[in-house]
């Protein structure tokens, strides 16, 4: 009698401690302590072997017990709950939650931001436009009138409904939007994407990143142009970059150069990545051609200003020697945990 006595408090204090987070859980606590094999059945056998004077105290004490088993298993169920089978009254509230992993900056904005930030060192604005643009904004207004061959450089996506409407081909459409605007002087960089119909490779993609740079104002001279960009090149590269300027062609610039930079992964010495020049072009450039001035509705007998448009994705490619475009665009954590330490 002792025996059983000692034996039950000792299963009290298990059951006392027990907690279920599950139905399934919920059941095997049944079947353990209340099932047809259960703990208080085979207990309830050891009656026959009380001696005959014992046996009432014997059976109050086994009733009790089974009674607060009972009570015990009404108190898990009603925890966990009658559909979910999930924990409801059993959390442990003041455990420490699970580290949420956090994602990082895509490679693209953190070269963008900091593109951007250079500028507004310099006292540039930002200013965004519509990816659905206009013909007049992306082309006529900067000097590519209809069958300007020009045209024929950027391989341009139209609207089926309405082919006045183009998705922009560059990021140069959102000069014309701020020039129109009448405020001068202006100084103003433009992120944003663009949009080429070109077959998709390692070296091109159907759309991409630019950063386009204007100046407006009184006596801007080329000289400024160069400085600006110098200061840009050692900001984003660093101060042993070297910069040169080749004459080029736009149409809305006149003059036009183009700016590369000494080759960051030889040095200059020549490799695959400047084709053995040691030079790779970064941007185009130039200073604002007076009729795009004209055609804002700005008097270029007054105001002369510079341009520039860059890819973005192209400074990201030579700053982290990525040598696919397509990463950019294919959301591979592999690719993109990488950049965790770059901001
Ligand atoms: N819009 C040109 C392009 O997409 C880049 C560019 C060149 C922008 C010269 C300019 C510029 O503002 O002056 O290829």
């Amino acid at each position: 009698m002792e025996q059983l006595r000692i034996q039950i408090e000792q299963y009290e204090k298990e059951i006392e401690n027990a907690i279920v987070s599950t139905k399934d859980e919920l059941e095997a606590f049944r079947i353990k302590y209340l099932g047809t094999k259960g703990l208080v059945k085979s207990i309830m056998g050891e009656m026959k072997n009380v001696p005959a004077d014992q046996k009432k105290m014997a059976g109050f004490m086994l009733n009790e017990f089974k009674i607060s088993v009972e009570n015990k298993f009404e108190e898990l169920k009603s925890a966990v709950g009658e559909d979910s089978g999930e924990i409801i009254g059993t959390v442990d509230y003041s455990l420490p939650g699970d580290d949420l992993p956090l994602g990082t900056r895509h490679p693209i904005s953190i070269v963008q931001n900091k593109i951007m930030s250079i500028f507004q060192t310099l006292g540039f604005a930002v200013a965004e436009g519509p990816e659905i643009e206009d013909d007049w904004h992306n082309f006529s207004a900067l000097n590519l009138p209809e069958n300007h061959p020009a045209r024929d450089m950027q391989d341009t996506f139209y609207l089926n409904e309405d082919p006045a409407w183009l998705l922009r081909t560059h990021t140069s459409s959102v000069q014309i939007r701020e020039m129109q605007k009448g405020k001068l002087p202006l100084r103003i960089i433009c992120p944003g994407r663009v949009y080429r119909n070109e077959t998709i490779s390692a070296r091109a993609h159907c759309f991409f990143n630019q950063v386009e740079g204007l100046y407006i104002a009184e006596n801007v001279s080329f000289a400024d142009l160069k400085q600006t960009l110098y200061f840009f090149v050692q900001e984003m590269f660093g101060q042993d970059v070297k910069v040169r300027f080749r004459p080029s062609y736009f149409p809305f610039t006149e003059p036009s150069a183009e700016m590369d930079i000494s080759c960051l992964i030889c040095g200059g010495s020549g490799c695959n990545v400047c084709k053995k020049t040691g030079w790779v072009e970064i941007l185009g450039s130039g200073m604002v051609h007076p009729k795009v001035l004209e055609n804002c509705g700005i008097d270029s007998n007054k105001y002369t200003g510079f341009a520039f448009g860059m890819g973005v994705e192209r400074i990201t490619m030579l700053k982290y020697d990525v040598k696919d475009l397509r990463l950019f665009s294919e959301n591979d954590i592999r690719f993109l945990n990488q950049f965790k330490a770059a901001y």
